[in-house]
């Protein structure tokens, strides 16, 4: 009875759990395009594929892959023209630019690392793709992140 108090006292305050996930609505986001929010301090990449950027993810898939990942584990589920990915490069950290590099995903500016239309590494130093973020899809044009 009088530890309750106490516990609760250590939950997170209500506006850092706001923070720890936000909804973004996908209508925000054109094809062929991104947008990017912040979410824990972090650019959030949402990006909206066409047709030939699912198509060479998914050729991609048999490719050798420094950090092998298939695009369908990455994009939103039952919506491959959507992407939901955390903007920090996977080597030191910088924000990659929207389709630069030879893949027409992100070219990280900092050494070079080059990411495919899936966000995964193809070039560079970076050891691994770009992070995939818990998101869960709450109806045909929202999601949560976080
Ligand atoms: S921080 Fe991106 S390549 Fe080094």
């Amino acid at each position: 009875m009088v530890a309750w108090p106490l516990v609760d006292q250590m939950n997170p305050a209500a506006d850092t759990l706001a923070l720890a996930s936000i909804e973004f609505d996908l209508t925000k986001v054109t094809e062929g395009m991104q947008v990017v929010v912040k979410w824990r301090g972090k650019p959030l990449f949402v990006r909206y594929r066409t047709k030939a950027e699912i198509d060479a993810a998914v050729h991609a898939d048999n490719s050798s892959l420094k950090d092998p990942q298939k695009d369908g584990e990455r994009h939103l589920e039952g919506k491959p023209e959507y992407l939901v990915l955390v903007g920090v490069c996977t080597h030191l950290g910088c924000v990659p630019t929207f389709g630069g590099g030879e893949y027409g995903g992100w070219f990280c500016p900092c050494h070079g690392s080059v990411y495919d239309t899936s966000g995964r590494i193809r070039k560079g130093p970076a050891p691994k793709n770009l992070e995939v973020p818990a998101v869960a899809v709450l109806s045909d044009t929202r999601i949560k992140v976080g």
